[in-house]
């Protein structure tokens, strides 16, 4: 029997969510048992159309993809952000249509229904704005108490945004989303900021990914040049970071990170603080809000040398 955790990973498509999806295809230590699509990085049709596309990239079609939220659960969609992954969400490399089609569940009951049918089981990997789990739960109140675990890319603890001065952009898509997500019965784990800014694939690594023979990790090296434009332009950093591969990182490889447990709140308010992942560090001291909120595990550090050689490893095929 398998021991390889079985995941399900909801994602935006988006660059560096391909490179997440394609590691974790790679890596056995996880089964992908399905793909849930969420607006994002582009609009949820983009976003559905390239996770179709990458699993047959991938030769992976018998991973069903459910087609999820389209616009966040209080406020309109804040718009695809072209300048990072294109208009495409791939780079502008503008992949054929793809010949497989959506499953017949949305992504919130489709993930109710894989959870509830194998209670303890599956862990949720969001990639995205939160706004699929959020539905899931409010569909489903006991939903959490059947996930084994949520190992998220988002949310900035200690250190500014990206996408406002305070707010992350997956949060900041939806941050009453957020809030509910992590108020979850299940442990959940945040990869946000804090860590994935410590996490650089360099110029010199991407240039050895793009020596890599096989189909998925050439669709990355297609993609890449797109991605780091924007951070050598914008940022002026020798490389990108690979956000939404960390969470894939720390379930393979935990022992490559540090990290700190506090309850969280999301600032739903609107001012220049909305989306702002807020941790209560003070036991003594936490506000009602806090309270009755499990910690959760921050990631702080990583050896990310650690961990781009293992996602380089692992892309190589
Ligand atoms: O802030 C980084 C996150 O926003 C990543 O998930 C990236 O794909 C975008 O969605
Ligand atoms: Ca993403």
């Amino acid at each position: 029997m398998s021991t390889a955790r079985k995941v399900i990973i909801d994602t935006d498509p988006g660059i560096d969510d391909a490179m997440a999806i394609f590691y974790a295809l790679e890596s056995p230590e996880l089964d992908v048992v399905g793909l849930t699509t969420v607006f994002g990085n582009a609009s949820t049709d983009v976003t559905t159309t390239n996770a179709l596309r990458l699993l047959e990239i991938a030769g992976r079609t018998d991973i069903p993809v459910a087609k999820g939220a389209v616009r966040p659960l209080t406020m309109p969609y804040r718009g695809p952000v072209e300048f990072v992954h294109g208009t495409d969400g791939q780079g502008n490399v503008f992949l054929d249509s793809p010949t497989t089609a959506v499953a017949s569940s949305d992504a919130a009951h489709f993930i109710i229904e894989m959870v509830m049918a194998d209670p303890g089981a599956i862990t949720l990997v969001p990639l995205g704005p939160l706004t699929n789990i959020a539905l899931a739960m409010s569909i489903e109140p006991s939903l959490t108490d059947h996930v084994a675990e949520i190992v998220l890319m988002g949310g900035a603890a200690f250190v500014g945004g990206n996408a406002s001065p305070a707010g992350e952009a997956n949060i900041l898509n939806d941050p009453e989303a957020a809030d509910i997500v992590f108020g979850a019965n299940c442990p959940i784990v945040m990869a946000g900021l804090d860590v994935t800014e410590k996490t650089l694939m360099t110029t010199a690594d991407i240039a050895r990914l793009a020596t890599f023979d096989n189909p998925t990790a050439r669709h990355v090296a297609s993609i890449i040049p797109h991605y780091a434009a924007f951070y050598r332009d914008r940022l002026g950093l020798d490389g990108i970071h690979v956000h939404d591969s960390t969470t894939i990182s720390y379930l393979i490889a935990p022992d490559h990170y540090t990290w700190v447990e506090h309850p969280i709140r999301v600032d739903c308010g609107h001012s220049f603080s909305r989306g702002k992942t807020l941790a209560s560090m003070r036991v003594s001291d936490h506000e009602e809000a806090w309270q009755r909120r499990r910690p959760v595990r921050i990631l702080t550090d990583v050896d990310d040398r650690a961990v781009i050689e293992l996602e380089l490893g692992r892309l190589a095929g």
